[in-house]
């Protein structure tokens, strides 16, 4: 199968250099063997992550020079608002400096000591700042998300029997909200079907219970949606993006993803009563209701990047790049979760490295070789960032040990996808001759927040 040619045309280059071997060592030494502690300029292939790395299209530059900087009631946030209302049938909007700032503006208003939250699975920052509110998230995602090798088209899907059998454990007064995460990050990029999300709601309604999404990659679900479930086949894209939306009271967004800007949040509201009730907290500390933490410009950006996200070609290209590369370890044998995500391929570095036990970090080690390899960077998500201790101070290790390439939107083309899988397969060529573990030197002591400062020996 050919794959398909980038749907854009480079108007600006932004100029990266490769490192030689020595700069590698060097620079891995310099940070502490963390993949957070490189800086940018050693780094050929940045593969940290999709937040806030995409390139902005020539409109959403134009734009920023409209931005209207009031500091209450600024034209942009009309415009932000306009596109929220169009594109995902949202009355209320609220900006904020970025998603986890919509979550702790969220979280901070709904959560109280002892509340639980189920989720399909939350991403880390929204792990912790469930924990941060004196809050447990309960993951309720289905049985196969915990197998990387099971094929299910929609693996971010919620386990109905288990939100239910949650919700007659701990009852309405100890659950604020359900929240499900569309596409299903720290589950490898994997879709919530549609059908799922009708049924999620269907349970939360019957309850009295807030049903809430991260919609962080919102639009590349919509269209997992548009290529998977057969009863969306004749819609588009823009469509089964605001029936996803229906389901919802509120969503929390990280716009640095789908909506294709480079810094940015918002909570979007069903109601004026739940909107209102977030306010306090966005002005306490975003900054005031129209602009949360944002310059009007950003909003402007913000606006036109809602809209250009569920571009039907734009969609297509993004998520048969993320498989092409998908395609290509798995072809050389790299163990890889299956189907590939959205917005990122994600290594079995359990099955890659299975001479390192968990406890040794083999995700981390996965990180430092492709480092060494190519100058590539991507992030171990296993034990460094999930292993918790329970009540008795045992650590509880997590069901999957991940390494994430995470493809920037606009950014790569698909000749630096070949040259990642190339790097890869090297390191896997040479796999049994990596036989070290890693352990922590300094360490935060703060939960959840280990694995972004941690300096590792
Ligand atoms: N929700 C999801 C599903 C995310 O993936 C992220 C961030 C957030 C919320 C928080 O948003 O970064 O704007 O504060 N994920 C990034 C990642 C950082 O690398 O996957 P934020």
């Amino acid at each position: 199968e050919r794959i398909m040619p980038e749907p854009y045309r480079i108007k600006m280059v932004e100029p990266v250099k490769v490192p030689d071997r020595d700069e590698r060592e060097e620079a891995l030494k310099r940070a502490h063997y963390n993949m957070f502690g490189l800086r940018s300029q050693d780094v050929y292939i940045d593969l940290l992550t999709d937040s806030g790395t995409g390139a902005m299209s020539k409109y959403q530059w134009g734009a920023l020079m409209i931005g209207d900087e009031a500091y209450a009631g600024a034209d942009s946030f009309f415009s932000l608002k306009k596109a929220v209302k169009e594109i995902l049938g949202f009355d209320y909007v609220v900006p904020t400096h970025q998603g986890r700032a919509a979550e702790n503006v969220v979280f901070g208003t709904l959560v109280k000591k002892g509340d639980v939250v189920p989720f399909n699975m939350p991403f880390d920052t929204t792990r912790a700042h469930i924990f941060n509110n004196g809050g447990e998230p309960l993951d309720c995602v289905i049985d196969e998300a915990y197998h990387p090798e099971v094929q299910h088209p929609f693996k971010g899907n919620v386990d109905i029997k288990k939100l239910e059998a949650a919700v007659a454990k701990y009852g309405k007064d100890r659950i604020p909200f359900v929240m499900v995460t569309i596409t299903n990050n720290s589950g490898g990029g994997q879709p919530v079907s549609l059908e799922n999300l009708r049924q999620v709601s269907d349970v939360c309604r019957s309850h009295g219970i807030l049903l809430l999404l991260d919609g962080a990659r919102m639009a590349e679900n919509a269209y997992f949606i548009k290529t998977r479930e057969e009863a969306c086949r004749g819609m588009s894209v823009a469509e089964i993006l605001k029936e996803t939306m229906n389901t919802a009271d509120a969503i929390t967004v990280s716009c640095k993803k789908d909506p294709l800007v480079n810094i940015g949040g918002m909570v979007c509201s069903r109601t004026e009563e739940l909107h209102n009730s977030f306010l306090p907290r966005v002005i306490l500390f975003e900054g005031y209701a129209t602009y949360g933490g944002l310059a009007g410009r950003d909003l402007e950006a913000l606006a036109l990047g809602l809209r250009e996200m569920v571009d039907e070609q734009y969609l297509a290209h993004r998520v048969a790049q993320v498989r092409y590369l998908g395609d290509l370890l798995g072809e050389g044998g790299v163990p890889c979760v299956t189907p590939a995500g959205g917005h990122a391929i994600f290594i079995d570095a359990a099955a890659f490295l299975p001479h390192i036990p968990q406890s040794a970090y083999p995700a981390d080690v996965l990180g430092i070789e492709i480092y060494r390899e190519g100058a590539i960077r991507g992030i171990g998500l296993g034990a460094l960032a999930f292993a918790t201790p329970d009540e008795t101070g045992r650590i509880v290790y997590p069901k999957l040990e991940l390494f994430r390439l995470a493809i920037n939107r606009r950014t790569y083309t698909n000749h630096h996808i070949e040259f990642i899988a190339q790097t890869i397969l090297d390191v896997y060529g040479r796999r049994d001759a990596i036989r070290y573990g890693l352990k922590e030197g300094y360490a935060p002591a703060v939960k959840g927040m280990k694995h972004f400062l941690v300096h590792l020996e």
